[in-house]
């Protein structure tokens, strides 16, 4: 026998179980290995390895690695959502999934030798 209000209780059950699991995922999820390999588009302004800009507007590009991985996020998500304005970061940042944005984020904010 179909309890429609048994359905609506365990679908909220359902998605408080998603919601509850992506916020502990939060920061954790990125694979720094993953990130080395999306980090090719990245380099020519951000100068890896270390945080040397590149040549020859060393100014004003800010530096990323070491940067806290949460940062880094959070920069790249406020250019893809325009609340930073930055016409090269908005363009690339555009292109990245949140996915992408964890990896980068375990690479570049990640322990590094
Ligand atoms: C065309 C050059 C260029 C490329 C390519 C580029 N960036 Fe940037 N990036 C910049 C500049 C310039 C800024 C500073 C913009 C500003 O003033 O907000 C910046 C800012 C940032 C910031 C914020 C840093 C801070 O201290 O607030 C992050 C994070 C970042 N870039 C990550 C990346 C990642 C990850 C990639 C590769 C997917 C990338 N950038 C590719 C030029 C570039």
């Amino acid at each position: 026998m179909r309890n429609p209000r048994m359905i609506l209780a365990l679908l909220a059950g359902a998605s408080m179980a998603v919601l509850s699991s992506g916020a502990f995922a939060e920061g954790a999820a990125g694979s720094a290995e993953a990130g080395k390999s999306k980090n090719a588009m990245c380099i020519g302004c951000h100068g890896i390895p270390g945080y040397r800009t590149a040549y020859p507007e060393v100014y004003n590009v800010p530096k990323i690695y070491g940067q806290q991985q949460a940062y880094i996020i959070k920069a790249l998500q406020a250019y893809k959502s325009g609340e930073r304005g930055h016409p090269s970061m908005q363009g690339i940042a555009r292109g990245l999934t949140d996915a992408d944005m964890a990896d980068l984020a375990a690479y570049y904010g990640g322990p590094h030798k």
